[in-house]
């Protein structure tokens, strides 16, 4: 754990004082995409990438932040948060939740670096904002429950750093078990863990090398123009309150011919959801070759009815169809960019890179980075003792 212990020495140095270590880690999701904020399910993970930070207690109420990887530090007061459009943000986003609610907070200092690629799709920032509000709960001793700093991520992300995004990245980071998936229902927030057999397959990313920005891109407009959709059906059926509650009989009789881009935005949400469930059944059944069906099915979906895929994720797909010992694969996270999943079998996994680095590079003229991950527990602490 050789980056904790840089940044433990780093907050020693600047800060004179021990701190408590907290490991928040990013996400994958094996389907249900686009599905988070339409009510529906999801099925992500915690991985082995993670952010640490080192935080402890102030007497005045200054909030002293370095960003390790980047060499950057933010100085600030718990009485004075307005967002900077740095990454300094995915912390006072979080401040300023607590103190929201009701929280007595002292100023705190943080030092924090990690090993989950940065733009990658990977949800850093929600890792990022998940391990300041654990942290800054053990500190203070806020007694908030694991569900509740979650919600705060996530309205943190919405209302400071201004993103509309969905609770699933933050919900896999903050309650991801290792070895098993998360079956989260978006709108009641029930959740099942399911055992992710990991016997000779490889859960690989392939990071495409494109930077998204969930900001910039258009997330917030593939939102509205769901919203649109639930809003023009319930004119028809006013029982329907998200995507969730609509079937592809109600959009193929109302949307189809008079509104035919939210119809494939809507539809894409139906199908996606229907996935998701054939996957469960198909994982419960220890059935991976139906898994990665489905996941290329996704994509497609995703590709061509949302239109949140580019024309590097698709190749990655294409080539990664083609390889032997790949059960399945598709785009993960916002779009845009970021990485593929996929699943792959062990006995094929050197071949796989070989291949896919050769020939993204060729249809592409840009380099991919593979990882190899596994499925971890989600934020904790790693020191457990305040001093
Ligand atoms: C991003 C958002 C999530 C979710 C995915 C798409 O990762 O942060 O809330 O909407 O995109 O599934």
């Amino acid at each position: 754990m050789e980056l904790l212990t840089q940044l433990t020495a780093s907050y020693q140095d600047a800060f004179h004082a021990t701190p408590v270590s907290v490991c928040s880690p990013g996400r994958v999701n094996l389907i249900g995409e686009h599905t988070d904020y339409n009510e529906g399910f999801v099925l992500p993970a915690a991985i082995d990438k993670a952010i640490y930070l080192a935080a402890g207690l102030r007497s005045d109420d200054a909030i002293h932040l370095i960003a390790h990887d980047l060499g950057e530090t933010y100085v600030g007061s718990i009485s004075d948060l307005s967002p900077t459009h740095t990454w300094a943000d995915y912390v006072l986003g979080v401040v300023a939740q607590l103190r929201l609610a009701g929280h007595k907070l002292s100023g705190f200092n943080c030092v924090f670096g990690g090993t989950i690629p940065i733009g990658a799709g990977l949800s850093s920032s929600a890792a990022l904002e998940n391990g300041v509000g654990f942290a800054l709960n053990e500190l203070c001793g806020l007694g908030i429950d694991r569900l509740n700093l979650l919600k705060m991520s996530q309205r943190a992300e919405n209302d400071f750093v201004g993103a509309k995004v969905g609770i699933m990245d933050m919900f896999a980071s903050m309650m991801g078990r290792a070895e098993h998936v998360i079956k989260l229902d978006c709108r009641s927030l029930e959740y099942t863990y399911a055992p992710f057999r990991m016997d000779g397959v490889r859960i690989v990313l392939c990071d495409s090398q494109v930077k998204h920005s969930l900001v910039v891109s258009e997330y917030n407009t593939r939102r509205a123009e769901c919203e649109s959709g639930v809003r023009f059906l319930k004119v028809f059926y006013p029982e329907i309150n998200s995507l969730r509650d609509v079937t592809m009989d109600m959009l193929d009789r109302h949307l189809r011919e008079t509104q035919p881009l939210i119809y494939r935005r809507c539809a894409y949400v139906v199908q996606e959801n229907q996935r998701l469930l054939d996957g469960v059944a198909a994982l419960e059944a220890n059935d991976l070759a139906t898994f990665g069906q489905l996941m290329y099915g996704s994509h497609e979906g995703l590709s061509n009815w949302y239109q949140v895929s580019c024309p590097e994720l698709d190749t990655l797909v294409d080539i990664a169809r083609r390889q032997p010992g790949v059960l399945g694969a598709r785009m993960m996270g916002g779009g845009f960019g970021g990485c593929t999943i996929n699943l792959v079998r062990e006995d094929g996994l050197d071949a796989f890179k070989t291949q896919l680095t050769k020939h993204y590079k060729a249809a592409t003229g840009k380099d991919t980075s593979i990882h190899v991950c596994k499925i971890e527990n989600g934020t904790h602490l790693i020191h457990p003792t305040i001093s």
